[in-house]
């Protein structure tokens, strides 16, 4: 063991082995309590999982903290490297003979091996290692925040902590607490650190407490210890007036021969636990008085580690607004609601597509004639065959081999103002023109002169004396169900003006469901006029020609990918080669 060595400073840091959220944010926590400015978690090497990174707090910042799937993948191997000073060994039922090899290999290269079977190390105001020092507010508690005066050692994690406890009521607190574990075969003794506490300056007294004393009374009786040192021999003493608290078996008559042995070694003895405390404090009074410790003057307030957000909302310190706000559907219950409708209930009711548009787009249940009408849109729209823009692009992408989402996108891409996206266009055009009385001709009129293509009219083959079925359908649809159709009435009169000036004038599917929709929305008396204006503005209705246009751009891809096309690539004599043209 390297004599008289500090084993930690402020800017030790620690490769962790294996991910444990707790025990690494408490390292960091303790960082942050102490003022460190890096933390002293360099990186976590996770066997079983790949690399990365972990999001940490260091104080009120989140780190990402490297994450290795392979490094030392043991503590032998952790040895080796020339990097790594001290291994901490939390593990415990390590086989002995691995142990004995850990052991010569530390001796033999000057290496310091914690444990196994410990909860850690820590170096006050500096860095700890592993759980040691217990919770943050233990931690403030006992001024592990800070140096102070006392080189602790023991075998028990549990019984650290209560000394660390009891040492900051009667002293100024802790220099260095080490427990070396509880395994049978230690690997670094008892003795080595008293030994070394001992020549740390810092460090005025030593605590121990102990369950074997041999190597203690041998280092004692060497004359290299020269501070005082505080024993609480385990074996030997009732630790608390209401029995063990630490399962620690009493020790019996043949240990009293070991009891003289270490108090004339010089070792500063206590019968109990009480006592333990007095001649600690006792001792640390004398030091002070005899000014080999000079008290501390102005005690060190500790940075605010900033509570979990979730810890401060359960206990009702903090409120955070949320971050998203959903007024649709609700997935917590054991049933999934639509704006409150639980899907067992749709399910019993016999609710169909168009119910389900109606309370997931308008929160609301809407009429049969209203959800059969979206419904007839979606079937209406669902194709129209491979040759519009929306099914070419999705067919193209396929036979370049593209996944379905993909080819799905690339048709919906091409829906915009030309194709299938000239719906919200129509009803805001149709609408503002009606509402504001203007004629077909001062309305259509209006737009050439604004530049404008009336939305919801032309179309690349349907013609006047070829009109469009699909609008008929909908037409009828709307006129036999519809309370009042005189936003569509008012369109057939456009169409009327239009087609007097050129045969491809005719009204499209797009204008179609536009106006019948404002018919659906003004005659339904469900809708307030705020509502719908909102609706119009928003823009709602490509919607309805997206949601239906992707059942057949999905079934063209599907149909590609069964026909096995190859790559498409479009024939030279349909492209005009225009490269001369500047
Ligand atoms: N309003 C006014 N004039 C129009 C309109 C219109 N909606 N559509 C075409 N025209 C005129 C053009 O200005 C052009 O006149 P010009 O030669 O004096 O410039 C003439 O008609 C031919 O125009 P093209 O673009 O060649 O006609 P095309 O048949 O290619 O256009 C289209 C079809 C894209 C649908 C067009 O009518 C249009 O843009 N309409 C408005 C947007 C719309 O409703 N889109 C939805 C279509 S339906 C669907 O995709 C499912
Ligand atoms: C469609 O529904 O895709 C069409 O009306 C567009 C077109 O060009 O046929």
């Amino acid at each position: 063991m390297a004599v008289g060595r500090q084993l930690f400073s402020h800017t030790t840091q620690a490769l962790v082995y294996y991910y444990k959220q707790l025990p690494i944010q408490n390292m960091l926590d303790f960082d942050f309590l102490c003022g460190r400015e890096t933390p002293s978690v360099a990186a976590i090497i996770n066997p079983a999982g790949a690399g990365g990174f972990h999001n940490l707090f260091f104080g009120q910042h989140q780190i990402l903290i490297p994450l290795y799937s392979s490094a030392a993948t043991s503590s032998k191997l952790a040895l080796t490297q020339a990097t790594i000073r001290i291994v901490a060994i939390i593990a415990d039922g390590i086989p002995e003979s691995d142990l004995m090899e850990l052991i010569d290999y530390a001796k033999s290269n000057n290496k310091i091996v914690i444990g196994p079977a410990t909860i850690g190390a820590i170096k006050a105001g500096a860095f700890k290692i592993g759980d040691t020092g217990g919770t943050i507010d233990n931690i403030i508690q006992f001024k592990l925040y800070r140096p102070g005066s006392i080189g602790f050692v023991s075998n028990s994690g549990g019984m650290a902590n209560e000394l660390y406890h009891m040492i900051a009521r009667v002293t100024d607190g802790i220099h260095e607490g080490i427990t070396i574990g509880g395994d049978a075969f230690p690997i670094c003794m008892i003795s080595d650190h008293v030994l070394r506490f001992n020549n740390i300056y810092q460090v005025k007294m030593i605590v121990v407490v102990v369950e074997a004393v041999q190597s203690l009374v041998e280092v004692l009786t060497s004359g290299k210890i020269n501070k005082p040192v505080c024993v609480l021999w385990i074996n030997n003493v009732r630790l608390f007036k209401s029995g063990d608290q630490f399962n620690i078996s009493q020790g019996d008559e043949s240990s009293c021969g070991q009891l003289e042995a270490l108090k004339d070694a010089g070792a500063i003895v206590s019968s109990s636990y009480e006592t333990f405390e007095v001649s600690i404090k006792q001792t640390f009074n004398k030091l002070t008085e005899e000014g080999k410790i000079v008290p501390i003057i102005k005690e060190v307030t500790p940075p605010q580690i900033p509570e979990d957000l979730t810890t401060a909302m359960k206990s009702g310190k903090v409120r955070v607004p949320t971050r998203i706000v959903s007024t649709i559907s609700d997935e917590r219950g054991v049933d999934v609601q639509y704006a409150g409708v639980p899907l067992c209930v749709m399910l019993e009711k016999g609710m169909g597509i168009g119910d389900v548009i109606s309370l997931l787009w308008f929160k609301r249940s809407l009429p049969h004639y209203c959800t059969k009408f979206m419904e007839i849109c979606i079937i209406l729209c669902a194709d129209h065959g491979p040759c519009v823009s929306g099914a070419h692009n999705s067919i193209v992408t396929s036979r370049a081999g593209k996944d379905l989402v993909s080819c799905l996108v690339s048709g919906l891409l091409t829906i915009g103002p030309r194709f299938g996206g000239a719906v919200d266009d129509a009803a805001r055009y149709f609408k503002d023109a009606y509402d504001r009385n203007l004629s077909p001709y001062e309305f259509v009129e209006g737009m050439k002169k604004k530049g404008i293509r009336v939305p919801g009219i032309g179309h690349r083959i349907k013609r006047g004396d070829n009109r469009d079925k699909r609008v008929e359908l909908l037409q009828q649809f709307g006129y036999t169900n519809f309370p009042s159709t005189k936003y569509m009435d008012y369109a057939v009169k456009v169409e009327t003006y239009t087609l007097s000036k050129a045969n491809n004038l005719v009204m499209n599917i797009d204008g179609a469901i536009a106006t019948l929709f404002l018919d659906l929305l003004a005659g339904s008396g469900l809708f307030s006029k705020q509502e719908i204006d909102e609706i119009v503005s928003i823009g709602y209705l490509n919607g309805l020609f997206v949601l239906a246009r992707s059942i057949g751009l999905i079934g063209h891809t599907l149909d590609q990918k069964r026909l096995k096309q190859p790559l498409y690539r479009h024939p030279w004599e349909d492209v005009l080669y225009a490269c001369h043209v500047k």
